[in-house]
């Protein structure tokens, strides 16, 4: 084999294997997601403000049934509000985050993405969310 098809093959490894890293390493919810709800969503959505019938505070009261429906189905983001209402139109009235400016794409496409692997939201103190900014 010449070097040089060597080296671009060694190359084109080194390509594949962090290409396919990227896809497959799952969302980690303390690091990707926790903070889009803590910057975006806790303020509306907690024990005290509880809008949209909603609390995301922690994985209990995120799955806690709802009259509208589950907010978060795991492994069908297609049917979860929690990612249907990001995709929204700004006008309509269940479009959120509901002030504010919007979650940008990726970050849209990470709670997708993230719904989709089975939404894990670890218990306790990982997976619990202070409101950062409460309502006056
Ligand atoms: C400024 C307050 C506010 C913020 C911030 C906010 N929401 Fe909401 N949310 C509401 C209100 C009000 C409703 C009820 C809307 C309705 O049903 O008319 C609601 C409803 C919802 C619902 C339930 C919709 C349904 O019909 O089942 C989901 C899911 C939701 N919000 C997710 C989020 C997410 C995710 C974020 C953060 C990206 C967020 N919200 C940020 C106020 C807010």
């Amino acid at each position: 084999m010449k070097s040089s098809t060597l080296v671009a093959s060694i190359l084109g490894l080194f390509a594949l294997t962090s290409l396919s890293a990227a896809d497959d390493s799952p969302v980690d919810f303390v690091k990707e997601i926790k903070p889009i709800l803590a910057d975006r969503c806790v303020e509306c959505h907690n024990s005290e403000t509880i809008l949209g019938e909603l609390n995301l505070q922690n994985r209990e009261h995120a799955f806690q049934k709802r009259k509208a429906g589950p907010a978060i189905v795991p492994g069908s983001p297609e049917k979860s509000m929690l990612y249907l209402a990001l995709t929204l139109p700004p006008k309509d009235k269940k479009a959120m985050p509901a002030t504010g400016h919007r979650i940008p794409k990726d970050e849209v496409n990470t709670i997708r993405q993230w719904i989709k692997e089975g939404a894990k939201w670890p218990e306790g103190k990982d997976g619990a969310i202070a409101v950062t900014h409460p309502k006056p």
